[in-house]
C-alpha cells in the first residue's frame, strides 16, 4: 500500500476504540515508520502531557523517563500505556536518561529553578530538546541558556506553545500575514483563572523556585506581546498583589509569597503599548486578547466558567474600517487534539519540533524569545516590588546585560 497525504487526515488513528486494528491492516490510520525516540525529564502534568501528544500524534514514541518521585513515573507509565504497549524505560538518574543512545530527544519538565542545572547535563548528549518555559527563573540564567542554545548544534525549542493555541494561531494570522488591523498599535491580554494547582515540592507558591506569577505563568502573554508588538520592549510598569490565594499556605517552615492579581502595563520600541489582566482567584478558565491597529480591531477568547450549560468556547472577530469586511470565527482544531490540554498547542508544538528535526523551517519558540519573554516577566516582578515603572535597559544592565539594550 502506497501512503501520502493521508497522514494528515488520520485523525480516526487519535481515537482510541480503533486501536484493536492489526498493524498489518492499517492504512489510514498507520502513521508510517518510527520517526524518533524521546525521553521526558520530570513526569509531572506538563510532562505527561508531552507524553499523552507524542504518542496521539504517533509518529514519534517516548522511549523513557527520569523523575525521583515515584507516583510521577507511575503517572508516566500510565499515559503511556494508554497508547503503546511497549515497557517505559525508567533511569536511575539524569545522566542515564540523557545519554541513551537508543534516544534522539530529551523534553525537559522539571521545575522552573532546575532547568539551567538539568540543560547543561542535557547539552552534553548532543540530542533535539525541547526545554519547558520559563526558560529560567532570573535573567542571567535565561541569558545563559540562550547563549547556550545559539552554540547548540541540534533544534533547542523552548515550550512557548501558546502561539499554538487556535486563537493566537488565527489573530497572529490577521495581524502580521493578513495585516487586517493594519500597523497594530495596541494590546490587551487578560487572564482570569483558578488559582495555581498542587505541584511536586509546590514549587509553584514560591517566587524563588518558580520566578513568580509574573514569569511563570504569565511568560506565555509576554511572549505573545513581544511576537505581535515585533520590537522589543522598553520600560514596564506593573501593580499587583497576593490578595486572595495562599496568604497563609505553608510549606517547609516558609510562606508563599506569589502574586495572584496583576495590571502590567509594556512599551515597545516602535510605539506599540500592550496591557495585561491577571486574576487567579475568578471561578473559571478565560483568556482574552484585543488588538487595536490603524485600521481594525481584534478580539479574540477562549474559555468555559465551569457551571452547568457552559462549554469550552473560541471566539474571534476582526472588525475593519468601513471599506473591507469583517468577520467572526470559531477557530479549532479537533476535539481529540484539543482535549489533550492547553486548547491542542502542545500537540502542534509537538509538530513544530518534529519538522524542526527534520531540517525544516519551524515557527517555534526559540531562546532568544523565550529570554525576551523572562526580560517583561522580571521586569514586572520587580516593577510590583519597587512601586514605579522599570526600564529594560536599566534592568539589563544591573543583571551585568547592558550590551543587549
Ligand atoms: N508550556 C506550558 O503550558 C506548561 C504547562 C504546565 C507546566 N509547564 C512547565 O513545566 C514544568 C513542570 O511543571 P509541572 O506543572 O509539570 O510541575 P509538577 O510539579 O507537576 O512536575 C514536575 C516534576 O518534575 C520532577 N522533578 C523535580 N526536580 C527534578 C529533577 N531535577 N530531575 C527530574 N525530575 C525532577 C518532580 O518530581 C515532578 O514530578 C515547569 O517548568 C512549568 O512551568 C509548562
Amino acid at each position: 500500500m502506497k501512503k501520502g497525504k493521508e497522514f494528515a487526515n488520520r485523525l480516526h488513528a487519535l481515537v482510541p476504540k480503533f486501536a484493536y486494528v492489526p498493524q498489518a491492516d492499517r492504512f489510514l490510520m498507520d502513521p508510517g515508520p518510527l520517526k524518533y525516540r524521546f525521553n521526558v525529564i520530570g513526569t509531572g502534568v506538563n510532562g505527561q502531557e508531552h507524553i499523552t501528544v507524542t504518542l496521539l500524534e504517533g509518529r514519534n514514541t517516548i522511549h523513557g523517563v527520569y523523575d525521583p518521585n515515584p507516583s510521577s513515573v507511575e503517572g508516566a507509565k500510565r499515559a503511556k500505556a494508554r497508547f503503546s504497549t511497549e515497557p517505559l524505560v525508567v533511569y536511575e538518574s539524569l545522566e542515564a536518561a540523557c545519554n541513551d543512545p537508543a534516544v534522539d530527544g530529551l523534553i525537559i519538565c522539571t521545575p522552573n529553578h532546575t532547568h539551567l542545572e538539568v540543560l547543561k547535563v542535557a547539552v552534553q548528549s548532543g540530542k533535539h530538546i525541547l526545554l519547558e518555559k520559563p526558560m529560567a527563573t532570573n535573567l542571567p540564567d535565561a541569558y545563559e541558556i540562550w547563549q547556550m542554545a545559539r552554540a547548540y548544534p541540534k533544534v533547542l525549542q523552548i515550550g512557548l506553545q501558546y502561539r499554538y493555541k487556535p486563537i493566537y494561531v488565527e489573530a497572529i494570522h490577521e495581524a502580521k500575514v493578513r495585516r487586517s488591523l493594519g500597523e497594530v498599535k495596541t494590546l490587551t491580554i487578560l487572564e482570569h483563572r483558578e488559582p495555581f494547582l498542587d505541584k511536586v515540592g509546590q514549587w509553584n507558591k514560591f517566587s524563588k523556585y518558580s520566578g513568580g506569577t509574573l514569569v511563570e505563568k504569565c511568560c506565555h502573554y509576554f511572549d505573545l506581546f513581544n511576537l505581535f508588538a515585533g520590537s522589543r520592549p522598553v520600560s514596564v510598569y506593573a501593580s499587583g498583589s497576593q490578595a486572595v490565594n495562599f496568604k497563609d499556605f505553608e510549606y517547609g517552615g516558609e510562606r508563599s509569597d506569589i502574586l495572584d492579581n496583576a495590571f502590567v502595563i509594556v512599551e515597545y520600541q516602535n510605539g506599540v503599548r500592550a496591557n495585561f489582566n491577571l486574576c487567579m482567584f475568578a471561578p473559571m478558565v478565560y483568556e482574552e486578547l484585543v488588538i487595536c491597529g490603524d485600521e481594525g480591531r481584534l478580539k479574540a477568547s477562549e474559555g468555559v466558567n465551569g457551571q452547568a450549560y457552559s462549554k469550552w468556547e473560541n471566539y474571534l472577530e476582526v472588525i475593519a474600517l468601513p471599506d473591507r469586511t469583517s468577520r467572526t470565527l470559531t477557530p479549532s482544531y479537533p476535539a481529540v487534539i484539543e482535549e489533550t490540554g492547553h486548547s491542542g498547542a502542545t500537540y502542534y508544538e509537538h509538530l513544530r519540533w518534529t519538522q524542526a528535526m527534520d531540517g525544516q523551517p519551524s515557527t517555534a519558540a526559540t531562546a532568544e524569545e523565550g529570554f525576551w519573554s523572562v526580560v517583561v516577566g522580571v521586569a514586572a516582578e520587580e516593577s510590583v516590588k519597587r512601586g514605579t515603572k522599570v526600564g529594560v535597559k536599566e534592568l539589563l544592565e544591573a543583571n551585568g546585560l547592558g550590551h543587549l539594550s
